[in-house]
Parts: structure tokens; sequence; C-alpha cells
């Protein structure tokens, strides 16, 4: 309960720019808005069904209510019941139209640069930095998007990615269970944070991938450190003042960037000297060889890769554990699909996992998919009008913000049996059906697709194998995700583990 009201507290700090922004829009944007849709059209917008609710703030606070993260909270239950799958609104200051619409969400995304573009809160650009590519469009995302693709590119997943991941999977699971010292909930006798420990798995890949930084060493653990004070100010209110969450955060940006730039400093160095075929095959090695970006942008590209790569799957990957502790039968099954790669595997001689083997993780997927579906790491994405739009009788002006919110078509019970609960089952049949009609989205869409997508599954589907070969794990005390609007289990998700042989007794 504290944890939910500091974070009330927080989201009402967070919005107080949006309405010393709203106060002086509110109303000469809108009403130009609907003018010049007057002006062309000659007639009033039909503009989806909705209110605008409080002067100034709207129904932001509502909007941005905390709820269980496998529900779509009671704001959007009931405007949908109200008005439907499209609605209109007041959020962060600007005039909204909310999307619960598979087929609108799809249209959304397809249409980035014609129709609609990426529209993030000016928090994000200060924090993330100005050529994040959450916050760049037009050309220069492009280009950005074209060295983290070709860094996640698949021959790279095969060759570099996959052992890897197997390599700080294995590093994470060999200290469990953690020593009391360092267990988050010491105090429950051998339990520890699930949550915590999936963080500290992505981040070591991504460290590794992104700069060559081994696990463990004391710059990287520096690196870790600011970066979870780093997060924190991601999430917050973006007041620039001594003493607030997001000034600490800039300061911890100001940090991590000067970390980066001493080991592009040092690269530079490095690849002068040798021949370039000894240099580490990373990210910060890439994108110094094979592209001309400034120092700048290079810093904020490998600081965004680092956000967008760690917090996602982290979560994701929590997320996994604890469906699975609920349903039993489902993490029998997915033991069975693991002990017979491992078995085979074992035949083969071989002690690393292979691609082959990765592509028999059939069960897997279909449970990564479920916990993405009902746990919606990424619940809603931001997005400006860019051109008048006119979708299924509605017209949509330009200039006001749209929000495509993935978790309500994935929690629909239209499109989904059981909405609310985990049945990774329907996958068996489902998948490409679903993310054709835009009904599965948990990676967003179009041109602006998550670059990492396949680097996710195999991390999810990679640690779960040795997962479950190796341990039955149970919750320490009820927890539950929550959404803040991220995703987050109030009390780290705390587990106690038993160690099984490969067998599974
Ligand atoms: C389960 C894990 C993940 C989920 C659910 C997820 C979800 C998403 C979503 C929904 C977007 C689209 C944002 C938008 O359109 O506004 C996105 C973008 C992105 N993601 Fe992921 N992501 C995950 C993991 C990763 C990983 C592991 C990486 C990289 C190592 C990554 C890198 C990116 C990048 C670079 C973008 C920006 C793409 C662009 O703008 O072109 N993501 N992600």
């Amino acid at each position: 309960m504290a944890a939910m009201m500091a974070s009330i507290t927080s989201e009402l700090l967070f919005f107080l720019p949006f309405i010393l922004l709203a106060l002086l829009t509110f109303y000469t944007t809108t009403v130009a808005k609907c003018h010049g849709w007057r002006r062309t059209k000659k007639k009033r917008p039909n503009l989806p069904p909705g209110a605008p609710g409080w002067p100034l703030v709207g129904e932001t606070f509502g909007y941005l209510r905390p709820h269980p993260a496998t529900s779509v909270g009671t704001f959007m239950e009931q405007h949908v019941a109200r008005y439907g799958k499209i609605y209109r609104s007041s959020l962060f200051g600007e005039r909204t139209v909310v999307s619960a619409d598979a087929g609108l969400n799809r249209y959304i995304l397809q249409n980035e640069g014609r129709l609609f573009e990426c529209s993030y809160p000016s928090s994000i650009g200060g924090i993330l930095g100005k050529w994040s590519m959450l916050v760049l469009v037009g050309d220069k995302h492009r280009e950005m998007r074209a060295i983290s693709l070709n860094f996640l590119s698949s021959v790279r997943l095969r060759a570099v990615l996959l052992p890897e991941v197997e390599r700080h999977t294995l590093l994470v699971l060999s200290s469990w269970p953690p020593s009391s010292s360092s267990s988050s909930s010491s105090s429950l006798g051998g339990a520890f944070s699930a949550q915590h420990e999936a963080k500290k798995f992505t981040f070591n890949l991504m460290a590794k991938n992104i700069m060559s930084m081994d696990p463990g060493e004391e710059e990287t653990e520096r690196l870790r450190r600011e970066y979870i004070t780093f997060m924190k100010g991601v999430v917050s209110a973006p007041l620039n003042f001594p003493g607030t969450a997001y000034w600490k955060a800039l300061k911890s940006r100001a940090a991590i960037l000067g970390v980066i730039e001493t080991k592009m400093e040092e690269r530079v160095q490095k690849m002068s000297r040798e021949n370039s075929s000894e240099e580490e095959d990373d990210l910060l090695g890439w994108a110094l060889k094979q592209s001309n970006l400034s120092k700048e942008q290079i810093l904020d590209l490998l600081l965004s890769l680092l956000f967008a790569g760690h917090e996602t799957s982290s979560m994701a990957l929590a997320l996994a554990i604890f469906f699975l502790e609920e349903c039993p039968k489902a993490a029998q099954e997915l033991r069975e699909e693991h002990l017979k790669i491992a078995r085979r595997q074992r035949s083969r001689g071989d002690s690393k996992l292979s691609w082959e083997d990765y592509k028999e993780m059939v069960f897997t997927q279909c449970v990564i998919n479920e916990t993405l579906r009902l746990g919606n790491v990424v619940r809603f994405l931001h997005r400006k009008v860019i051109r008048d739009v006119h979708y299924n009788g509605y017209d949509i002006p330009r200039g006001w913000k749209i929000l495509p919110v993935l978790a309500a078509v994935h929690l629909d019970a239209a499109l989904y049996d059981d909405p609310n609960s985990f049945n990774p089952w329907r996958w068996k049949s489902n998948a490409p059906c679903a993310a054709q009609t835009g009904s599965f989205m948990p990676y967003g869409g179009g041109p602006r697709l998550c670059a990492g997508s396949e680097l996710a599954k195999l991390e999810i589907a990679i640690f779960l194998h040795h997962l479950v070969l190796n341990f039955r794990w149970e919750l320490a005390e009820p927890d539950q995700a929550f959404v803040y609007p991220f995703v987050d289990f109030p009390k780290g998700l705390p587990i106690r583990v038993q160690r099984i042989t490969q067998e599974g007794e």
C-alpha cells in the first residue's frame, strides 16, 4: 500500500508540468483544431464519444490509477462499456483518442510516419537523450534502427547471442539460492527477489553485448547502481531541482554517459592500434566502425538500447516465473519439453544449447506468448495524429494524441476465451492469426516494431530451460504484478527455490 501511495504521489507530481502546459494549450489547441477541421470539411468532426473529464487534468489520474497487470483496470473497463473501444478523453494535458480496438491499433502502427507519429512525453527525451530511438522520428530514426537491427540480426542471434544468453543464465542460477546477505527479503528465510535476479540477468547480458563489460567487475557494478537511480527518474515526475528523483536520474545519466564515453575512447585508441578483426564484437564496435554517428548520438543509442533491452525482458521473465508458479500443469509440461531437449543434447555429447535445441522449444514459446498477453509488459504506446484521420466513421483530428492500448486488446473477452487466466495452450494454434489481425502485439508493430523481440524470446526461453531443469520454486509471500503504469511486483516477487535433479526429482 505504501508503495502504491508513493507511486500515486509521484504520478501526481509527474503531471504538474503537463497541467501547466495544459493551462496554456487546452482551449486554444482544441478550438483551433476543430475550427481547422470545419474550415476544410465544412462540418463538425464526428469525434469518438467520450468526455474531457476535469478541467486541465482531464482524466489522467483515472487512466493511470494502479491496477493488477492481468486486468485492464476499472477506468478502461468503464470507458469501454460506456463509449466503446474507441473513445476520446483528455490525458497528459492533451486531447486524446484512446484505442482498445485491435484493428485501429494495427492501423496506427502500420501508418507510422504517414498518419501517426511516435510521440513520448518530453521527460523521456530529457532523460534518455534527444537521440534515443524512442524519441526520434523520420530518417534519423531509420538510421538508428538499422544499426540496432544489424546488432540484433538472426545471424548474431545464433552465433553470438545464444551462447551469451546461456552463459549469463548459468551465472545467475549458479548463485541460487543467494546467501542471506544478498537476499532482498532475508527475513523470509532463504527467500529472494526473482524480479531482482531477472534484472541482474538482463542487465549483465546487455552490458556485455553493448560494451563488452563483464558481470561482477567494479565498473559494471557501478554502472548497474547508477542505472537503478536512472530508472527511478525515467518513471518519475520531470521536476529538475535538487533532491527529486528526476534530478538524481539526470545526474546518473551523466555518470552513465561518462562510463560509456570512457569505454568509447578506450575503444577508439585500441582500434587505431590493433587489427580490426581482433576487436570486441559489441554494439559499441558496430557503431564506431559501421556508422557515421556522432559521439553524442552513439552515447544516446547505447543508453537507450540498455534501457529498452533490460527493463522489458526482465519484467517478462519475472512474470513468467510468477505465472508458472501459479500453474503447475504448465510448469510440468514445460519441464518435460526441456528434459527431452536436455536428453538429446547429452546424447550428442554437447554441453551447450544449439540453435536447433532452441527451435524445439515450442511449448516454451506458447508460455512466452501467454506471459506477454496476460502480463502486458508494455501496456500502451504514445502516438500523435499528424494528418486528419477518418476511421470507422470517426474523425480523429490532426494534432491530437492517440494511445493504442495493447493490453486492452490482449485482455479482450471477444478475442480470447477467459482472457484473465493463464492458458499457454491457447497458443498451440492461435499465434500467426492473432499477429495478423492486431489482436496480439506485445512488441508493437509497423516500422517501429520492437528491434529486440527475437532476443527477448531467446532470453526468456533459455532462462526457463535451465530454471525448470534445475529448480522448483514457490512464492515466499503473496505478490502480484501491478501497473503504475510501468509493470512492477510491489514486493519484488519473493521466491524460495529447491534444487532438483535433471530427471525432475
Ligand atoms: C519482452 C520483452 C520486450 C517487449 C515486450 C518489448 C516491447 C517493445 C515495444 C512495444 C516497442 C515499440 C515501442 C513503440 O512503438 O513506441 C519496442 C521498441 C523497441 N524495443 Fe523492445 N521489447 C522487449 C525487449 C527488447 C529487447 C531485449 C531489446 C534490445 C536489446 C529491445 C529493443 C527495442 C528497441 C531498440 C525499440 C525501438 C524500436 C524502434 O523505435 O524502431 N526490446 N519494444
